[in-house]
């Protein structure tokens, strides 16, 4: 089955990896297909900003996936150098709390207006996808991200058209993407890339295609089911 054009825009493919050779190889071959890429705890600690700086000299979206959880006064100053390094969405955990959130949002906000900077997406953590969860304890969670204004969440394709149904303004980015019947790795509320689209703004897809021989063509086939 032909992939749309569309959906391949709506796939990120997570860049966990620390072999700056491999992280060309598959920029190089994804180029052309798709336009955003994640960098997350294990691409920024070895390569630092540099890696965000050269994803985007190429003319990639990038998402910053560090997954904030401090003190407002640590997390807004990180999210002011986001924004100075015009990452495309950065994460934050719900568990923050909504007056934190709210801050969070209205402080990054100004800052970006009074500098003419594009303000990153605030994309919030629910509950991590290696872990089992309840569906009632993640719409909680959502309810702060849309309360605060936050533009969307990380969520699993299981959560997904739950709350796609209920707070249908939400960007919904899901990770937990598996071919079906295929290794599951530490992810535990997983789903088929067709299942997710139907309900996720994003798919988010690591280790399925970075660890592939050939990476376009897993793209080709994670989104063909
Ligand atoms: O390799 P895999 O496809 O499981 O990668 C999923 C990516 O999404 C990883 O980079 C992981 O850090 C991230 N992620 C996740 N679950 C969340 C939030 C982010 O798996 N709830």
């Amino acid at each position: 089955m032909a992939v749309s054009k569309k959906n391949f825009k709506r796939l990120i493919v997570a860049l966990d990896l620390e072999d700056k050779k491999k992280i060309n190889k598959i920029v190089k071959e994804l180029s052309g297909y798709i336009d955003r890429f994640k960098v997350g705890l294990i691409a920024y600690t070895k390569f630092g900003p540099q890696i965000v700086t050269q994803l985007k000299s190429k003319g990639f979206k990038v998402f910053l996936d560090l997954k904030l959880l401090d003190i407002p006064n640590t997390v807004i100053n990180t999210a002011k150098i986001f924004a100075k390094m015009g990452v495309w969405a950065f994460t934050v955990h719900l568990k923050m709390g909504e007056n934190s959130l709210i801050l969070l949002k209205k402080e990054l906000t100004t800052f970006c207006r009074k500098n003419e900077l594009r303000k990153p997406f605030i994309l919030g953590v629910t509950e991590l996808t290696s872990e089992k969860a309840s569906l009632k304890n993640v719409l909680k969670l959502t309810s702060l991200a849309s309360q605060a204004g936050l533009e969307g969440v990380i969520a699993s394709p299981q959560e997904a058209p739950f709350i796609r149904r209920k707070y249908p303004k939400l960007k919904i980015i899901t990770p937990g993407i598996r071919l079906p019947g295929c290794r599951e790795d530490d992810q535990k509320r997983v789903s088929s890339a067709s299942f997710a689209l139907n309900y996720a703004d994003f798919i988010v897809v690591g280790r399925p295609i970075i660890k592939a021989r050939h990476p376009l063509a897993a793209v080709k086939k994670i989104l063909s089911c």
